[in-house]
């Protein structure tokens, strides 16, 4: 880790592991979040964007250390998660996030996202997290500009949509420092 990665480095995490953010509090995954977490990504508003899970793929792939439940209202309301590229030439962490859409458009995907981000760089010593939503997913691509992230540029034929053609994604980054 750069000296800049020691200097700002400062847990954000409480005793269980939680990050606090302004309304949502991030949460270590339990079992009992599998559910949870499949009824938000059954959602067509998300399935659209999360497609082709079922639990056991739930169970694979989002109860590991890389995610958090996202806590709202005293109740889920979605996960988010992360992955870190430790290569040291090019080390930097990746995000994806889903919310239940009846909490859509209230801030919380922002605060979710503002909130990992402090912990990947404050925490985990990180100076720079990229974001790839599709490029047409507007309402993503608002919220994570909302805390700093810039577009870089459009991923061309990126994903495979669920109607079993490529679509683009846009790739976003935010630096450390650019954090709203
Ligand atoms: C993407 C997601 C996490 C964003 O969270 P959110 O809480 O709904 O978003 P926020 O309230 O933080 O921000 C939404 C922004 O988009 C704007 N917005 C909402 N609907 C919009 C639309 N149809 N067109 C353009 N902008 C729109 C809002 O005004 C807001 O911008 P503002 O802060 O400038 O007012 C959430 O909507 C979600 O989970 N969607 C389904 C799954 C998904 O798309 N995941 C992302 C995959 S990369």
């Amino acid at each position: 880790m750069s000296s800049l990665g020691h200097a700002l480095r400062e847990e954000t995490t409480d005793d269980s592991g939680a990050l606090a953010g302004q309304t949502v509090v991030l949460r270590p995954t339990e079992p009992r979040h599998a559910e949870e977490f499949l009824a938000v990504l059954t959602e067509p508003e998300v399935a659209r964007w999360w497609p082709d899970y079922d639990l056991d793929r739930v169970r694979r792939e989002l109860l590991g250390p890389q995610v958090f439940a996202i806590e709202a209202f005293r109740e889920t309301v979605g996960l988010i998660m992360f992955d870190e590229d430790e290569d040291p030439q090019y080390r930097h962490a990746g995000v994806d996030v889903a919310l239940a859409p009846r909490v859509h458009g209230q801030g919380l995907g922002a605060d979710a996202v503002r909130t990992l981000a402090r912990h990947l760089f404050h925490d985990r010593g990180h100076h720079r997290i990229v974001i790839d939503p599709a490029a047409d997913n507007v309402k993503a691509i608002r919220s994570y500009e909302r805390v700093g992230f810039r577009r870089v540029g459009v991923l061309r034929e990126y994903e495979r949509g669920t109607d079993g053609t490529w679509h683009d994604g846009l790739l976003m980054d935010l630096l450390v420092g650019e954090l709203r």
